[in-house]
């Protein structure tokens, strides 16, 4: 039998997960562990790139575990690793520092996001995308799960893969972005010109996956629509973001087109009501899972440790091809990667 192909992604353990990154990102993971050799990342070394406090750090950390086992990441199916677990993330990382060029880095979108007026940009956030790079090439990687958000950094890795597999000779596979049809970028509820965020500042117009069923349905029946009053799917329309999101978030938890979705309804109201029921449906198992889970630590820190057992050996095979192909002189007292 041929091999499977390798599936990986990443998210941050920053801040309390949204529907964005349901839709976005864990929903597909879920969905593709079924076919795919999968790893998944809880990235805390990418969660250094902005101020942070080491004891939220480390306590989502196990947080984001426990969750994304609860959205249904099955931990003996995949493989879940914390970033800082496996050292060959970091040290591949430099290499990849060392191949992808400053003004690449200076054209990344999340960097100028995140970096405009702020006093005191860190380094590392600069070059994440780097570390990125190294996290997803580190395992021979075909096939890379994410909102549409992200799909420059993944067209930043496969540059910089094809550079070194051309300077140095054929290490690293070269991966795909792969970015779902629908809900690829949810988008704030209360601002639906901008991306629902982590990171949002007021939080209103993000539904987090960890929200109560009151919450679910407050948010959604303020969410921002539109003066029109037809419940039409028109792509490419900033005046109807609003109404397009809410169709698009119903469509995808139903399993049916957008357009489809809206001949059900004539009313906002009902639209609104029917997506509240849809979310609830699908986040209210989810936040039970997760509080079982949170209650037995030692259970999270054990998968976890499998995970890294796991992870290890494909990333320590890989850094030393890369490290041997880029001239390093071995070593026989170290293992690389692991
Ligand atoms: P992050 O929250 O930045 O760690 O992102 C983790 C994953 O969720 C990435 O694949 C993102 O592309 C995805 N994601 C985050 N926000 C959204 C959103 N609003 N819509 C769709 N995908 C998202
Ligand atoms: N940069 C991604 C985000 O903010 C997270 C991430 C880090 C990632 N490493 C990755 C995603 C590798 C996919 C593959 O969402």
């Amino acid at each position: 039998m041929a091999e499977r192909e390798r599936v990986l992604s990443g998210v941050q353990p920053t801040g309390q997960a949204t529907l964005g990154n349901f839709l976005g990102a864990f929903r597909q993971w879920r969905i593709q562990q079924e076919e795919y050799e999968s790893t998944f990342l809880i990235v805390d070394q990418h969660a250094l790139t902005v101020e942070h406090d080491p004891a939220a750090l480390r306590e989502g950390t196990l947080q984001m575990a426990a969750l994304l086992f609860a959205v249904g990441i099955d931990p003996t199916r995949s493989t879940v690793v914390v970033q800082s677990h496996v050292a060959g993330h970091a040290q591949l990382a430099w290499l990849m520092e060392c191949t992808a060029t400053y003004g690449e880095l200076s054209r990344m979108i999340q960097f100028k996001d995140k970096s405009r007026g702020s006093a005191m940009v860190r380094a590392g956030l600069f070059t994440y995308p780097a570390l990125m790079a190294a996290d997803i090439l580190l395992y021979q990687t075909d096939l890379v799960p994410v909102g549409e958000d992200q799909s420059q950094h993944i067209e930043l890795t496969r540059t910089v893969a094809t550079r070194f597999n051309h300077a140095y000779g054929d290490i690293f596979t070269i991966p795909r972005a792969v970015i779902p049809p629908l809900a690829a970028r949810v988008m704030d509820l209360s601002h639906p010109e901008a991306k629902m965020s982590k990171s949002s500042a007021d939080g209103q117009g993000n539904i987090y996956l960890l929200d109560s069923d009151d919450q679910i349905r407050r948010k959604i029946a303020k969410a921002k629509t539109d003066l029109f009053n037809e419940v039409l799917y028109v792509e490419d329309d900033p005046a109807r973001a609003g109404v397009r999101n809410l169709l698009e978030i119903l469509a995808v938890l139903t399993d049916r087109e957008p357009k489809d979705v809206a001949s059900n309804f004539v009313r906002y109201g009902d639209l609104k009501e029917a997506t509240a029921t849809a979310v609830i449906e699908q986040l209210s198992p989810i936040r039970e899972r997760y509080q079982d889970y949170m209650g037995d630590r030692s259970q999270l820190v054990s998968w976890l440790a499998i995970g890294r057992e796991r992870a290890s050996e494909v990333a320590s095979q890989t850094l030393s091809r890369a490290y041997d192909a880029i001239g390093f002189l071995p070593s026989k007292e170290v293992t690389y990667g692991d």
